[in-house]
């Protein structure tokens, strides 16, 4: 159950995920997506889809919205904030113009690991209602990050 502040807060953070979601680029699906990245200081970042004639070059509007949170100073603040990078997010709202479940692709759902599990990703649903999952629960058997990280830390003691 979220509390009065937090509805508050998501329902801000979906309103920036639906205005991203008008700036997409996106002419051979014609299916706009965006998202909004609430991060540890309260701050909103957004991200919209860009396609690519390429097609796999496409870019998705999760991965563009932390991108730019992290270009927007975001991830340095944390540190400087004594904070890692798993917890510079605090929820991330999707937002898909003609409107589904808020659930990022799986592509998406590898990239928000590298930040943490433990954050909402939130969307609307049907008659105003906020849906929201922690990430761990759409990613119920990681890849294991912290195995990655620490065969490198390892490698070089
Ligand atoms: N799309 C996203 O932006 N995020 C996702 O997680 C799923 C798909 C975009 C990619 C493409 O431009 C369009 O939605 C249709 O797949
Ligand atoms: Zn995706």
């Amino acid at each position: 159950m979220l509390s009065k502040a937090t509805q508050v807060e998501y329902r801000n953070l979906i309103e920036a995920a639906k205005a991203a979601a008008e700036l997409a680029y996106c002419p051979y699906s014609q299916y706009n997506v965006g998202a909004a990245v609430l991060t540890f200081d309260g701050r909103i970042y957004t991200g919209c889809n860009v396609e690519n004639a390429g097609y796999t070059q496409t870019r998705h509007a999760e991965e563009a919205a932390v991108l730019n949170a992290i270009a927007g100073g975001a991830l340095k603040r944390a540190a400087e904030a004594g904070l890692t990078q798993f917890q510079f997010i605090k929820a991330i709202a999707v937002h898909s113009r003609k409107g589904s479940d808020p659930w990022p692709c799986c592509n998406c759902r590898q990239s928000l690991s590298e930040f943490g599990f433990d954050f909402d990703v939130i969307g609307e649903g049907p008659n105003n209602t906020i849906l929201c999952q922690k990430l761990r629960k759409l990613i119920p058997y990681p890849f294991p990050i912290e195995k990655v990280l620490a065969s490198v830390r390892g490698s070089r003691s």
